[in-house]
């Protein structure tokens, strides 16, 4: 999704904006662009330069190298085209008629039409296809000299979902951010402050980020940041301090970001794990600190994501299921919130999101909150709306994830669910002391295990280069291998863009078995489980059909041996940890086949790292 960022203070913005943008390219995007209100030079009138490019981050570098803008104040973006193509002409900064007032916005102005037509009767002009574009029309609209008056009666009119960062040439000292259904936080520095559309822009600058709430609007100047409501109402700042490392944020001789987050794996695990857990399996949560009798109460929990994020509700139905003996149930977000979903009386409502900003996940959170349910978000960012939104929030610490594919993340929210499950399982006196310490023994020694696969990687890549050569692929598994199936698939075809599905070893005869043939591979999920006998023989059921099969099975278990075409030993653990180790080597063996392909892979076509519309 797009990506803004703005600056105010006493240092040069071009060079500013120029790293903020590169930092802000993994959130996928498809061309750039920066307004700088340049100094004036003696005897001339303040003037702002727009540099845009069509293309990556880097032409639009090389363009601003080749003549710098020099000046205070400036806003850039990287747009990922909604309203459209990805032209010259629709990449931010947008204008006004008189080339005064410039705006950068993600989300999508959903009356833009009509608010157009209304503009365009009063004979303001628009050169671009952009919803956006309306923006600086509409402050220009009402502008009688007080640019944040302007811009607070521009901003009642619109409907849908804006982040905006904004200057008018007219204020120097001012820049104006504003927020609706998309994230915005202010970075506050020493006599300089930033706006931007998510942290990992500006950590090398501040750790001190003030995050706007929905509706609030941010007048920015180089000594502060005041916040107020469309009514111009003062907000007391929600400021917090981010403890994200600016290293994180780089790729420390890694080739990819994808690939260095995988290797993160083990320590975000840790992380997830860290404070929560005691010796005897007791888990408490500090931003979800709700009594064991309100616990003990709920009858329903409802888990709601989308994509890899909801690939991980599945697994977490299984677990509350299996380990609470809770009825539970994971939802696609986007369909949960057009339905009209049944709740019961106490229940739960779980929603897993990386980013804590993906727009169909709020909306059902919202959803889950107006009928009644308790809810919780589990998130990697910090006071994203997610967090802020749900009655409590199960942080992953995980570090920042710079790839657009969630790899590290996805892990850690299984960790996080597993504490969860552990968590409801006690307070409803569903699992005994014995249990408790077996589950913690096997977490515990997760981050080693996953370890031991991030080893065997060279043994992933020569698999991976073997199977590049075919252009579909069926992922299958059972109980919680399905999720990972469904995970694994995923993976491979985002970032390698590779034909992939995955499947319940069950469905596979209900019709995915009828694509397979010897140019269609199978990657079997066959490690211990109760269902293991079963995908052994949907393996048999697949070879009879000439696809090739690679199957990843227990250490130990032979009896694929003479069945599939490649074997892949996991260690025997517990079958949760299994399912997370499973996944660090499909994400491998995605990764690995992508980079053979010569892919993009940390920024896939079409894809955003945070999918803030609907
Ligand atoms: C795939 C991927 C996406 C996200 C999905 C939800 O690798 O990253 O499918 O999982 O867009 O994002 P979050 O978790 O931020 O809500």
């Amino acid at each position: 999704m797009c990506g803004i960022i703005g600056y105010l203070g006493g240092r040069e913005a071009t060079p500013i904006l120029m790293e903020s943008l590169k930092r802000l390219e993994y959130r996928g995007y498809d061309s750039a662009g920066v307004a700088v209100l340049e100094l004036p030079r003696a005897g001339e009138a303040v003037r702002t330069s727009i540099t845009k490019s069509e293309a990556k981050v880097d032409t639009l570098i090389e363009k601003l190298e080749a003549n710098m803008p020099s000046g205070r104040l400036g806003i850039g973006h990287t747009r990922w085209a909604t309203h459209g193509k990805p032209t010259y002409i629709n990449a931010h900064p947008h204008t006004d008629c008189k080339g005064k007032i410039f705006v950068v916005h993600n989300g999508i102005i959903e009356n833009f039409a009509e608010l157009k037509a209304e503009l365009e009767a009063e004979g303001h002009e628009f050169p671009s296809e952009t919803d956006t574009e309306v923006v600086p029309h509409l402050i220009e609209k009402y502008y009688k000299g007080d640019f944040l008056a302007a811009v607070r009666a521009a901003l009642k009119r619109m409907k849908g979902a804006y982040a905006l960062a904004m200057f008018s040439s007219d204020d120097p000292e001012l820049l104006v951010g504003a927020r609706l259904n998309a994230p915005l936080v202010v970075g506050l520095g020493e006599k300089e402050n930033y706006i931007a559309s998510d942290i990992t822009a500006i950590i090398p600058y501040t750790k001190r980020v003030l995050v706007l709430g929905e509706g609030e609007v941010a007048a920015v100047t180089p000594l502060g940041a005041e916040v107020s409501s469309l009514d111009g109402v003062t907000v007391k700042p929600k400021i917090v301090h981010v403890d994200w490392d600016v290293t994180q944020a780089q790729k420390n001789g890694f080739a990819h970001f994808m690939l260095k987050e995988i290797h993160e794996t083990p320590e975000a695990l840790a992380n997830a794990m860290r404070g929560r857990l005691t010796d005897d399996g007791l888990v408490s949560f500090r931003e979800f600190d709700v009594p064991h009798e309100q616990l003990r109460n709920l009858n329903e929990v409802i888990l709601l994501g989308m994509g890899t994020s909801l690939h991980a509700a599945m697994i977490g139905e299984y677990l509350l299921e299996d380990w609470v003996g809770l009825p539970a149930r994971a939802v696609d977000a986007s369909e949960f919130r057009y339905r009209r979903p049944t709740f019961a009386d106490n229940a739960l409502g779980v929603v897993i999101t990386q980013s804590g900003e993906t727009a169909d996940t709020l909306v059902a959170l919202q959803q889950a909150k107006s009928r009644g349910a308790l809810t919780v978000a589990v998130t990697n960012v910090i006071a994203s709306s997610a967090a802020r939104d749900a009655d409590g929030a199960i942080y992953l610490h995980a570090g920042p994830e710079i790839g657009v594919a969630s790899t590290k993340t996805f892990n850690s929210h299984i960790v996080s669910l597993c504490l969860l499950a552990m968590r409801l399982a006690t307070a409803n006196d569903r699992i005994s002391l014995e249990r408790r310490h077996e589950l913690v023994e096997a977490m515990r020694a997760l981050p080693e295990h996953v370890k031991g696969i991030l080893a065997r990687d060279k043994e992933i890549l020569g698999l991976a280069n073997k199977y590049s050569k075919y252009r579909n692929f069926m992922y299958a598994g059972r109980g919680i291998g399905y999720p990972v199936a469904l995970e694994g698939a995923l993976k491979l075809k985002e970032i390698s863009y590779i034909h992939a599905e995955g499947t319940s070893g069950g469905e596979l005869k209900h019709g995915p078995i009828a694509l397979l043939d010897d140019q269609f591979p199978v990657v079997a999920i066959c490690t211990a489980s109760a269902t293991k006998d079963k995908m052994v023989s949907n393996v048999h059921e697949i070879v009879a059909r000439n696809a090739p099969v690679l199957a990843l099975v227990t250490k130990g278990d032979r009896s694929l041996d003479d069945v599939a075409t490649d074997i892949f030993e996991m260690p025997a653990v517990e079958e949760t940890v299994s399912a997370i180790l499973n996944t660090v080597m499909l994400q491998l063996f995605a990764y690995h086949v992508a980079v053979k392909l010569g892919q993009d892979v940390d920024q896939p076509r079409n894809l955003a790292k945070s999918v803030t519309v609907e």
